[in-house]
C-alpha cells in the first residue's frame, strides 16, 4: 500500500478526512505516521483514535528549523513514507526539507491560490478584500510558500452575512474532499507535473 506521512499542528480535521477515506478503502493509500509540532494538538487524538502512529516533534531549544525538520524527514524515511501531506501544519518547511521531498509533498490551503497565499488567516483576508468567491487549493510544496504547482481547487460562494467562522466552515467542507482526492490521485500515479502545470490522468 502507498505510504503517506502527515504533518499537522492543530485540530486535525483534514487528517481525519484522510483517515475516513482510508477506512472506507477509498484513499488508495495508508497514513503510516503523523508528526505534530504541538503537544496537545487535537490531531494527535485523531491519530490515536484511528490507531495511526503519531508523535510530537518540537524544535529543541537552540536547534534551527532546518535540522529540526530534517529529523522529521528522517522519521518519514524510516517509515517508508512516499508522500508527505501538510494538513494544517503551521510552520514553513525549510528548503532542505522541500528539496528532499520535491514532487512528493503536498499542502492544502484555504484560499484560491495565488490569492491570499503565505497567510495563516486567508479566510479573514478574503472577507476583508470583499471577494465574492473563495475556496481552497491543494498544491505541491516548493520553496515558494503556497506557490507550488496547483493540483486541485474548489470554489465556494462568499455570502453577505459570512464571518470568518461561517466562511471557514464552508471552505473546510471542500478541503475534506479535495485533499483525499489529491492524495488518491497521487498514490495511483495519476498526477503528472510539467513545469508549473499539473494534469490528471483520469480513470
Ligand atoms: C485548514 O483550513 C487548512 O487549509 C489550513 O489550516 C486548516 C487546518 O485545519 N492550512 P485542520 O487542522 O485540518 O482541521
Amino acid at each position: 500500500m502507498f505510504r503517506v506521512g502527515v504533518l499537522a499542528s492543530g485540530r486535525g480535521s483534514n487528517l481525519e478526512a484522510l483517515l475516513r477515506w482510508q477506512a472506507a478503502g477509498a484513499l488508495g493509500a495508508e497514513v503510516v505516521l503523523v508528526l505534530c509540532n504541538r503537544a496537545g494538538a487535537v490531531a494527535l487524538d485523531v491519530a490515536a483514535r484511528c490507531g495511526v502512529e503519531a508523535a510530537v516533534c518540537t524544535q529543541a531549544k537552540g536547534q534551527d528549523r532546518e535540522s529540526a525538520q530534517m529529523e522529521l524527514s528522517a522519521r518519514f524515511d524510516d517509515r517508508g513514507v512516499q508522500l508527505v501531506v501538510t494538513a494544517g501544519y503551521d510552520r514553513v518547511l525549510a528548503p532542505a526539507f522541500v528539496r528532499r521531498w520535491q514532487g512528493r509533498a503536498m499542502n492544502v490551503h484555504p484560499s484560491l491560490l495565488p490569492a491570499f497565499g503565505k497567510s495563516l488567516h486567508a479566510q479573514a483576508e478574503a472577507l476583508q478584500h470583499g471577494v465574492k468567491v473563495a475556496g481552497c487549493t491543494v498544491h505541491f510544496i516548493t520553496e515558494d510558500v503556497d506557490g507550488g504547482p496547483i493540483i486541485a481547487q474548489a470554489a465556494v460562494p462568499v455570502l453577505p452575512d459570512d464571518d470568518v467562522a461561517t466562511l471557514s466552515a464552508r471552505i473546510l467542507e471542500q478541503e475534506h474532499r479535495l485533499l483525499p482526492e489529491a492524495v488518491r490521485a497521487f498514490a495511483l500515479g495519476r498526477l503528472h507535473v510539467a513545469g508549473h502545470k499539473v494534469s490528471y490522468a483520469g480513470g
